[in-house]
């Protein structure tokens, strides 16, 4: 439902994604301090709640998402969207000045390639956020947080950041909707 929504309970997940985030969406951007000399790219985006924000706040955005269904949910609201892997992205090297990857890095085959890929179409000090939820062991099990990033977690997410050509690593944690979040901003280099 979350990990590859299709269908009806892919587009009840769409819904439940929209109505949960926007305020995480907000702080997303206020942390990537976007407006309008960005070009910002969402990976993973969803039905593109995070992409209207930034587009409010000045930035020419496009996502990729690997559901066709959540791909044409962001093209309705007008805007540019491509069903594609966060491992193969189909842009051009150097094509970003910020992006995100929020709730979807769990699910990528490989976070490595992933962030590798990512790092390849950002511009070179373009600012990129993973967003993650802390791990929540007594949330219930329905809940994603029971199933969220511990401390050895987020220490592995920032080697892996290292090793895939990022710097300056910065954590920022908010709970948002009852839910602890945690934003890794870096810069590509
Ligand atoms: C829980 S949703 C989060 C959506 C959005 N980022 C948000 O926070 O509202 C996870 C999204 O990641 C997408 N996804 C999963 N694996 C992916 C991959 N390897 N590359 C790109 N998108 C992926 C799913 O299709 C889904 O739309």
């Amino acid at each position: 439902m979350f990990a590859h929504p299709k269908g009806l309970l892919g587009r009840i997940g769409a819904a439940a994604m929209l109505r949960r985030s926007e305020a995480s969406y907000r702080w997303v951007a206020e942390i990537l301090d976007l407006d309008s000399t960005d070009r910002f790219l969402d990976v993973g985006c969803g039905p593109g709640g995070l992409l209207r924000v930034a587009r409010e706040a000045g930035a020419d955005v496009v996502g990729v998402d690997s559901s066709p269904e959540m791909v044409r949910l962001v093209r309705r609201a007008g805007i540019d969207a491509h069903c594609a892997v966060a491992e193969h992205l189909p842009m051009a090297d150097g094509s970003f000045s910020a992006a995100c990857a929020m709730h979807t890095i769990d699910f990528w085959e490989s976070r490595i390639a992933g962030l590798i890929e990512l790092r390849r179409v950002m511009r070179p000090t373009g600012r990129v956020c993973i967003v993650v939820r802390s791990l929540d062991e007594q949330a219930r099990p329905w809940n994603p947080s029971k199933h969220g990033f511990s401390d050895a977690d987020l220490k592995a997410l920032r080697t892996t950041l290292d090793a895939a050509g990022y710097a300056d690593t910065r954590s920022n944690e908010r709970t948002v909707d009852g839910e602890q979040l945690v934003a890794l901003t870096s810069t590509a280099t």
